[in-house]
């Protein structure tokens, strides 16, 4: 199994994300609202969960949601990511935030040309405005920009 990421940034502020992929995943491995088997919140997940990695599927979009204090993890929110910034645009994928606080996919996510995701929680929602081509949530949030939370 192959993907190939290529990124564009043009003039720092529009970024394009072209993806190739060649083949699909292979176990399917979806997170929704009453899944209890994950793990190692926090941590980043495609570390394990990846082509090559230990850990159960490949995932595609992956990552650990916490409330406003930004300790205790909040579950039963939901990820959804849209082709335009702050819920503009179409939304494309919706994934349920279990019950330890994350969320995960194996299924094959289109990153052409960049989604923006919003974490919608009981009370509110939070978007991020730029542009995403990863869907490796806690590669960044929690190591060098703040945790993921939501209201
Ligand atoms: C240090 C490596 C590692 C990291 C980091 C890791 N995992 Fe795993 N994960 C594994 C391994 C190995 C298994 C399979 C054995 C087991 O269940 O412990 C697994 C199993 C799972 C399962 C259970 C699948 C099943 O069918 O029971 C889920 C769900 C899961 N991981 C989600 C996550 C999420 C979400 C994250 C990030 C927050 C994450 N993992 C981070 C290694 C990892
Ligand atoms: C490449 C690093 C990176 C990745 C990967 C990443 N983010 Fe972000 N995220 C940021 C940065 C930097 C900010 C702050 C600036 C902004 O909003 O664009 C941010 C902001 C956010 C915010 C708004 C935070 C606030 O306090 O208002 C949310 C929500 C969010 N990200 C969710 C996600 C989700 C969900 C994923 C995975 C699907 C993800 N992010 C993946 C870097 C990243």
């Amino acid at each position: 199994m192959k993907s190939k990421k290529i990124y564009l940034i043009i003039s720092g502020i529009l970024i394009l994300c072209i993806n190739s992929c060649t083949s699909e995943n292979d176990l399917k491995n979806i997170s929704d609202y009453l899944s209890t088997r994950s793990h190692n919140m926090g941590m980043n997940c495609m570390n394990c969960h990846n082509e090559n990695g230990a850990g159960n599927g490949w995932f595609e979009i992956a990552g650990t949601i916490y409330d406003s204090l930004l300790v205790n993890t909040y579950s039963g929110a939901t990820v959804k990511l849209y082709t335009g910034p702050n819920g503009t645009g179409t939304l494309v994928y919706t994934i349920e935030v279990d019950t330890k606080g994350n969320f995960h996919t194996t299924e094959m996510i289109d990153f052409n040309g960049g989604l923006h995701p919003v974490v919608e929680g009981n009370t509110g929602n939070k978007s991020m405005a730029s542009t995403l081509c990863i869907g490796a949530c806690n590669s960044c949030h929690g190591s060098t920009t703040g945790r993921i939370w939501t209201r």
